[in-house]
């Protein structure tokens, strides 16, 4: 049997953090989701575990809801075309919007400790669309510049299914939950990515504010993503 090989790292103390060990990979079974990630991995920053819990969540999120899907942090598009690859794959053509300033992590503050902003700034609009094209995911619709404020008008669906918020940063993630929230529809699901990363405590700290609501459950994974469920 194969096992990974052995990470140390070292913790702050008192941060919360120890290595866990679940040995359950059901990509590793997924013929369908490992072409795919063939197909995207050299353009994201996503691992297999987050990315194919993405893959099961917008076929889950897809069966149940109309309206589009937004990723918020496209970086180079892959996790946005894994989405797509899955809709696709069930002849499904709502839109996938593929928002990213292109110039890196904005809004960062007090909030967060590690970034500074303009932080994953090694991408470009061009290159991203070139990268979809390639893959002939013509449903993906690209939005260059800050999500909300600047790009949001773009968008013409009215109602979502399902959004991916992979920006980094307290204020950024803050917005686009906001942003999104009244169009997300009953059984869709806002993903966070970050959730409990070291550096990335103003996501954190974000989906944990977020638990005091009452049209929501948090379902907080070990894998780095938190899941905010919209059941009314
Ligand atoms: C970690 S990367 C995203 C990784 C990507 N999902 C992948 O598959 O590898 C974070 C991205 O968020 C973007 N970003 C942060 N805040 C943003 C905002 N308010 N609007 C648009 N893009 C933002 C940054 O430019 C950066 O490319």
């Amino acid at each position: 049997m194969e096992r990974d090989a052995t990470v140390v790292r070292v913790y702050p103390p008192g941060y919360g953090h120890t290595p866990i060990s679940a040995d359950y990979r059901p990509w590793l079974r997924d013929a369908e989701f490992l072409a795919a990630w063939r197909r995207v991995r050299d353009n994201t920053l996503l691992d297999q575990a987050r990315l194919h819990n993405l893959w099961d969540l917008v076929e889950q999120c897809s069966r149940r809801c109309t309206g589009a899907v937004l990723e918020v942090g496209a970086w180079r598009g892959g996790s946005s075309a894994l989405m797509a690859l899955r809709l696709r794959a069930a002849g499904d053509q709502r839109r996938v919007y593929v928002a990213d300033t292109f110039a890196g992590v904005v809004k960062a503050g007090e909030q967060d400790s590690y970034y500074r902003g303009g932080e994953h700034a090694d991408t470009s609009v061009d290159r991203v669309a070139r990268f979809l094209d390639d893959l002939s995911l013509h449903q993906c619709v690209v939005l260059p510049g800050m999500f909300p404020d600047e790009t949001a008008r773009d968008i013409t669906d009215s109602s979502f299914a399902l959004c991916h918020i992979d920006v980094d940063v307290y204020q950024s993630a803050r917005d686009v939950f906001f942003w999104v929230w009244p169009m997300l529809q009953p059984g869709g699901v806002v993903v966070f990515d970050d959730y409990g990363f070291l550096g990335c405590d103003g996501v954190t700290r974000l989906v944990d504010e977020l638990r005091q609501r009452d049209d929501l459950v948090i379902a907080a994974n070990v894998n780095g993503q938190a899941l905010a469920i919209k059941f009314r």
